[in-house]
């Protein structure tokens, strides 16, 4: 397996995943990573940088665990099926206050104005982008200084965003960043202990904080291809760039569905997600076909999430506008054609 790789890889040298990760190879590896995403994010001094394991589900766990004291609250704001997940799964540590919740199918952010947040709830806990659902936060919600946790898993490193507004900031590498395997993880350094509990090591901010994430063996080759993608958007132009081309990818789709009499995209367009376009053909009885010859023009992956159904377009870093304008193409002669 190993040559085959190395014969992938067209190199004869250890690769990534035959070197220790406690070795001075793997430190520059390590270290060119969270300087390339310090960087690129602008992240402040007073931040750690963490890459973890677990995904992004893990720290829906982590927060409450590393933030909550015993009988302390956790304030989340449920958006879609992500931030409900998260609420859920923060219950089982602590007290959690639903603060403001979509009703079932209405896809928008409630009013900050309408939530019932409490001044002494240990943090705030948003999705900013709902991946599922294609609700996304067009600014950062004011806390009135609770510390922001946010899930930014579908949009971390598609454009700048003012780390220091949050408290945390996460998402895994596998959607803009990369592969499966790894999760960034920005905690406000003044966070770290904060909750004075016990927490599992591999959870535990500031233990991962003093062994610079290696507490334990990390997904090493999920962490080298990290970095190349960071390369890689240092080299395209950094994060506006990656704004620009995201702002382009979706302002191109959400004119073709709006422009069109089939598609309908059901997002209060204040809070459209410029990553997860979800759209709908007609009345649904036309997805098999829509699908089907999406396939045979090389479209895949365009069925919504089963919760949903419908249909979702991903228009991650790695999209080129290319691969949307074929959608777009794709769309119109598929509406053409049953006209
Ligand atoms: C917004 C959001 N949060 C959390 C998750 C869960 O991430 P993971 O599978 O890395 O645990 C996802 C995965 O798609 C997501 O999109």
């Amino acid at each position: 397996v190993l040559a085959r790789i190395r014969d992938d890889l067209g190199s004869s040298d250890p690769t990534v995943m035959e070197i220790s990760h406690r070795g001075a190879a793997f430190d520059r590896i390590a270290g060119r990573t969270e300087e390339l995403l310090r960087s690129l994010l602008a992240v402040p001094d007073d931040f750690a940088v963490l890459f973890v394991q677990g995904g992004a589900t893990a720290q829906f766990a982590a927060a409450p665990l590393n933030l909550v004291p015993d009988r302390g609250t956790a304030d989340h704001v449920v958006t879609g099926a992500w931030s409900a997940r998260a609420a859920a799964e923060a219950s089982r540590f602590c007290r959690v206050s639903i603060v403001a919740d979509n009703a079932p199918g209405r896809r928008t952010i409630p009013d900050p104005g309408t939530w019932r947040t409490d001044p002494a709830a240990s943090y705030l806990a948003i999705a900013m982008n709902e991946t599922i659902d294609g609700v996304e936060f067009g600014s950062v919600p004011d806390a009135g200084g609770v510390p922001i946790v946010c899930d930014a898993s579908s949009t971390l490193m598609s454009r700048p965003v003012d780390v220091s507004s949050f408290g945390v900031l996460y998402g895994g590498t596998q959607k803009n960043l990369g592969i499966a395997g790894l999760t960034v993880v920005l905690v406000r350094r003044s966070l770290l202990g904060r909750s004075g509990r016990e927490v599992p090591a591999v959870l535990d901010w500031a233990a991962l904080e003093a062994s610079s994430s290696r507490l334990n063996t990390p997904p090493t080759f999920t962490w080298y291809v990290t970095g190349l993608v960071l390369e890689w958007i240092e080299g395209e132009g950094g994060l506006a760039e990656m704004a620009r081309r995201s702002r382009a990818r979706m302002e191109s789709l959400y004119s073709a569905i709006d422009a069109s009499s089939l598609y309908t995209n059901d997002v209060d367009p204040a809070c459209r997600s410029w990553t997860n376009v979800p759209f709908r053909v007609g009345d649904g009885s036309r997805d098999d076909a829509f699908l089907a010859g999406a396939a045979e023009a090389g479209l895949v992956g365009l069925r919504g999430h089963r919760s949903v159904g419908g249909m979702r377009a991903s228009l991650y870093n790695a999209m080129p506008q290319d691969g949307v304008d074929e959608l777009i193409a794709y769309m119109a002669d598929f509406e053409a054609a049953r006209a």
